[in-house]
């Protein structure tokens, strides 16, 4: 007699974790870090700030704030044998993929990687929070047949990624809006590249097998991937007037829109309001073919909610305006997963820390359905 149980595809619904890091609010859209509104800390705060927000638990002083600042900048510098890695890598391999192991390859320059001491485990988390963004403009720099930048430590996180992928100190909106981009990208709770993270670190591995579990769950267009998904969308839709009559087709074929929907949030994505309004902002001084991608998004996320917005909670989401701001900032689509993990390592490192306190192993059950004492036959006797 089979027995009766409940089963949660995709874990919908089902709590793993008591956490204070992070609260979604899915149907009024709201969005927390440690207390902190999204919004506030967009406007208010920088990346710095933030990672130390979340891997503390609260707001740094100053001191504080230049402590952990001048932390971040000390550990930027990647060894010669990841760059090697993302030299040997990049020419075939895809973005995020170097990513990956590049990051996996951090655990061979520590020592120790794994501890169970909490304040050792913040000093790997801002290892892995520093160098990961290191490594990603360092693939950048090697996927455009350029050389591997060092970092410039007279600059900040936001400002100093961006040099190290295009050789140019940004000004001072690109250096926000980059911030921003870091900012919204940090954390969010138990998503799928973070309940990865959770996994691998609930057997005790170490934190840098948790963030790689956590780099590899991310590449998926359903979850990392659909910022790049998107702006792919936007270049084939190719002109405005043409938005309506591709989204309606691509509905019609039971397609998913990328950057709508979420499992979550069944309102607006806070964090893509927040893009949204910078939209605005750069459309003064951004080249036509950005220009064009802005058109073509605003007629998307207008049809996309009046057809599917109220009637079925599929709203905008982060990653869904992300693509015509990156590519402002001159990163390429294939670059946006990668920004996108340099950003949340800080998200991930967190969770691990805070889960790490009551350690549980994950290990869900399922229903099985096959065959059970069957009896062997030789290959002889097989048919
Ligand atoms: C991120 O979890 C997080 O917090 C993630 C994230 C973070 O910060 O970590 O917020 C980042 O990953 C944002 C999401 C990025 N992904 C996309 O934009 C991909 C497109 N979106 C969908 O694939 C979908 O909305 C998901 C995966 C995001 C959520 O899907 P669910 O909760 O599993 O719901 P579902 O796929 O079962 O959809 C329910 C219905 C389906 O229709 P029916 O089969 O019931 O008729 O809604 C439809 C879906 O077809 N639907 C969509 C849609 N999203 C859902 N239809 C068209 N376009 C869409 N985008």
């Amino acid at each position: 007699m089979e027995e009766t149980v409940e089963i949660k595809e995709g874990l919908q619904g089902v709590y793993i974790t008591k956490s204070s890091i992070c609260k979604v609010d899915g149907q009024e859209g709201k969005l927390y870090y440690r207390g902190y509104k999204i919004e506030d800390l967009a406007n208010y705060s920088s990346y710095e700030e933030v990672c130390y927000l979340l891997l503390y638990g609260k707001l740094p002083n100053s001191k504080e704030l230049v402590d952990f600042t001048e932390k971040m900048k000390k550990e930027r510098e990647i060894s010669e044998k990841t760059k090697d890695i993302i030299r040997k890598f990049s020419k075939e391999a895809q973005t995020l993929d170097v990513l990956r192991t590049a990051m996996s390859s951090l655990s061979a320059d520590d020592g120790k990687p794994y501890s169970d001491n909490e304040s050792e485990n913040i000093e790997k988390a801002i290892k892995i929070i520093a160098k990961t963004a290191t490594i990603s403009a360092a693939i950048g720099r090697i996927k455009d047949g350029k050389g591997i930048l060092e970092p410039d430590n007279s600059l900040n996180h936001s400002a100093n990624f961006l040099y190290m992928l295009t050789d140019k100190k940004p000004d001072k909106d690109s250096e926000k809006l980059m911030d921003i981009m870091f900012i919204l990208h940090a954390e969010h709770s138990s998503n799928a590249s973070t309940f990865a993270t959770l996994v691998a670190c609930s057997t005790l591995a170490d934190i840098y097998a948790g963030v790689t579990a956590g780099v590899a769950a991310l590449k998926g267009p359903l979850h990392g991937g659909a910022d790049e998904a998107a702006v792919k969308m936007m270049k084939e839709i190719g002109s405005p007037d043409n938005t309506e009559n591709y989204i309606e087709e691509a509905l019609a074929g039971k397609k998913k829109i990328m950057g709508f929907g979420h499992r979550v949030y069944k309102t607006y994505d806070p964090r893509a309001k927040i893009l949204k309004s910078y939209l605005d902002k750069i459309k003064g001084n951004s080249g036509g073919e950005i220009n064009k991608l802005i058109e073509i998004s605003l007629r998307a996320e207008k049809m996309m909610i009046d057809k599917l917005g109220k009637s079925h909670g599929i709203w905008p989401n982060v990653d869904f305006f992300s693509g015509p701001l990156y590519l402002h900032l001159n990163i390429k689509p294939e670059l946006f997963d990668t920004v996108f993990a340099s950003s949340r390592t800080v998200g991930w490192c967190a969770h691990v820390i805070e889960y790490w306190r009551n350690n549980k192993l994950f290990r869900p059950l399922e229903q099985y359905e096959g065959s059970v004492d069957l009896v062997y036959k030789n290959i002889s006797e097989r048919s």
